[in-house]
């Protein structure tokens, strides 16, 4: 019997975080690994399913790192490594592929709109995509899965995977379930708040990135689509001023009734100023903390090598089991 729950989750290494990254994942991450056995992982192999340079993939996979422990994964807490340093995850992926059906990987949004957004490069990787994400999961038999709402899909489809592996091989996998936040699970774009925040927004006015310095934070929030009311209320139809509060609410932890008895009788403005303003001193700390971290080179290389060892320890036990079930010498 396993005494404290498994987590696991991970996130790709394209360019910086967003607010979006931060408040509906890595900030959960943070708090969770006060209390389970936590596993955090730099999706580098999943970053290739688009183009990506290789040199920038290398440092932006280095810094992604950093800027982990600077929003405070603590390595000695929780194990946290670089997805490609551990090799169980390519083949344990090639193991699910194989129960894993053509018309289920057709119905994923996120394939659907990578499709579209890169019609020049609809690679055989990003089709199979979620099916390396279920071995990340299941390789390590995690119970709890901390995402934003749009990986939810994708969680769907890993215990869809894993039960069928179980009925046909017999038990192995853990059945994981998503652990979703009640806020901010869908942090939307500034400039179009129907819309997911996205670092591959084509307006910079759409997306805050954390290391990002507080002028820019402000002036971005300032510039923030709104809507033609004047009071700072949540309700429906309200997309902009919806998404600011939540924000608000996920910075300071004060509720909407609370942020609207604040700013009751005051104009939008002064409502975008503040948020702006709490947004960038939450995210102050984390910016000096990635300042140290990313200039320790060999501590970086320290702590993710020894994570991807624990993680190699944990998840080959699991591809072992695998290769046993499925009828491998
Ligand atoms: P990625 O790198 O796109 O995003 C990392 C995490 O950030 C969340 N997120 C958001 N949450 C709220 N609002 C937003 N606007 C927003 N944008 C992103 C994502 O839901 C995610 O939790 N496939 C994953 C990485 C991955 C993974 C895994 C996750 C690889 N293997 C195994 C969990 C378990 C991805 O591309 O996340």
């Amino acid at each position: 019997m396993k005494d404290k729950k498994i987590i696991l989750s991970g996130i790709q290494p394209t360019g910086t975080f967003t607010l979006g990254n931060y408040i509906g994942a890595v900030r959960n991450w943070t708090k969770l690994q006060e209390e389970f056995d936590c596993i955090y992982m730099i999706a580098n192999m999943h970053a290739i399913t688009v183009r990506q340079d290789p040199a920038a993939l290398r440092k932006n996979t280095a810094n992604a790192y950093a800027l982990l422990l600077a929003c405070g994964i603590d390595p000695e807490k929780s194990i946290a490594f670089i997805q490609s340093h551990n090799r169980c995850h390519a083949e344990m992926n090639w193991v699910l592929a194989c129960s894993t059906q053509f018309g289920e990987l057709s119905r994923m949004t996120q394939f659907k709109a990578k499709s579209e957004k890169h019609p020049d490069d609809i690679n055989a990787g990003l089709f199979t995509y979620p099916v390396l994400m279920a071995g990340d999961i299941l390789l390590y038999q995690s119970d709890l899965v901390p995402v934003g709402a749009d990986q939810k899909q994708h969680l769907e489809l890993t215990r869809d995977i894993a039960q069928r592996f179980n009925q046909k091989y017999g038990e192995l996998f853990t059945i994981p379930e998503p652990y979703i936040g009640e806020t901010g699970a869908r942090v939307m774009s500034l400039q179009d708040p129907t819309s997911k925040m996205s670092k591959s927004d084509e307006n910079p006015n759409a997306c805050i990135f954390i290391l990002e310095d507080k002028d820019t934070i402000i002036r971005k929030f300032r510039r923030a689509v709104t809507d033609s009311d004047t009071c700072v209320r949540f309700a429906e139809g309200k997309d902009g001023i919806n998404n600011l509060m939540t924000i608000y609410s996920a910075v300071t932890g004060k509720t909407m009734d609370e942020t609207e008895r604040e700013f009751d009788g005051k104009g939008y403005g002064d409502f975008k100023t503040a948020v702006g303003e709490a947004v960038a001193d939450h995210l102050a700390p984390i910016r000096e903390r990635y300042a140290q971290f990313s200039a320790d080179k060999a501590y970086l290389e320290k702590c993710w090598t020894e994570g991807a060892q624990k993680a190699e320890s944990i998840a080959r036990r699991t591809l072992s089991k695998a290769y046993r079930k499925v009828g491998f010498n």
